[in-house]
């Protein structure tokens, strides 16, 4: 089982999750749980997910203000999932206080990830819409750094700013990558995308897959062919 790709559950209910990892043999592959799914089912489809040994990313992007942040994360803390994220701008204070929400009382191996800027967002989106300035790439290494230096355990970027986080930040801060794509497939919402196989070459440390694989029409085949470029780092 490869450990490093999370295959996004994007799905409206646990009954359609449900199947679609049993119809496509995925029971037991490291999933990404977000927003569609967790707003329906609640914690619930976390426990359900663990019976059946799945690694969970819980991908709920937290941004609210620091008290609020920290309460809710002392909740996530209960639930045991391997990674949690925060959008970085909600700023240091915040940051500090979802660490502390997530460790203090409840010690555990979870670990806090910071979304930098989405991978549905490009330069002129960044620059004309939230009016910050400059290339992404810059800005994603502004929040990895001010991220880092506030207690997260890695970001959320897309493929590529990965290399220069592990450059500038250390080989042991984590990546997330979204926005991955196998050749063929459909862009969709997302702008910064990239191939398993490059995704491998920039060594980012996890990889997130949605619908190149959900809306394939054989998606335990997709699946096996995202492992496949991710591993070897080719293209198959
Ligand atoms: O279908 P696709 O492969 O584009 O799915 C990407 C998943 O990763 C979605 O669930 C999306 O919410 C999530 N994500 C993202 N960009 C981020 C953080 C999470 O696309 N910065």
């Amino acid at each position: 089982m490869n450990q490093s790709v999370y295959l996004a559950l994007d799905f409206p209910s646990w009954e359609e999750t449900k199947q679609f990892l049993q119809t496509n043999q995925l029971n037991g592959v490291p999933v990404k749980v977000g927003m569609e799914l967790f707003y329906r089912e609640g914690p619930k489809v976390i426990e359900n997910l663990r019976e059946n040994n799945h690694s969970i990313f819980l991908d709920l992007k937290l941004h609210d203000i620091p008290t609020t942040v920290m309460k809710a994360m002392r909740s996530i803390s209960k639930l045991d999932v391997e990674m949690v994220n925060v959008h970085a701008l909600g700023g240091a204070e915040m940051i500090k206080r979802a660490k502390e929400g997530l460790t203090t009382g409840h010690p555990n191996k979870t670990k806090l990830i910071a979304v930098t800027i989405l991978t549905s967002m490009d330069k002129q989106t960044m620059n004309n819409e939230l009016l910050l300035p400059g290339e992404v790439d810059d800005k994603v290494s502004h929040f990895a750094h001010f991220s880092q230096s506030n207690g997260v355990d890695g970001v959320v970027c897309s493929v590529y700013e990965a290399e220069k986080i592990k450059v500038e930040c250390g080989d042991n801060f984590l990546t997330v990558t979204p926005g991955i794509r196998l050749g063929g497939t459909e862009v969709n919402d997302q702008k910064r995308i990239a191939t398993p196989a490059y995704a491998k070459s920039q060594g980012t440390d996890y990889i997130v897959v949605g619908r190149s694989i959900t809306n394939a029409e054989n998606p335990k085949k997709a699946y096996e062919r995202v492992v496949e470029e991710w591993t070897n780092g080719s293209i198959v």
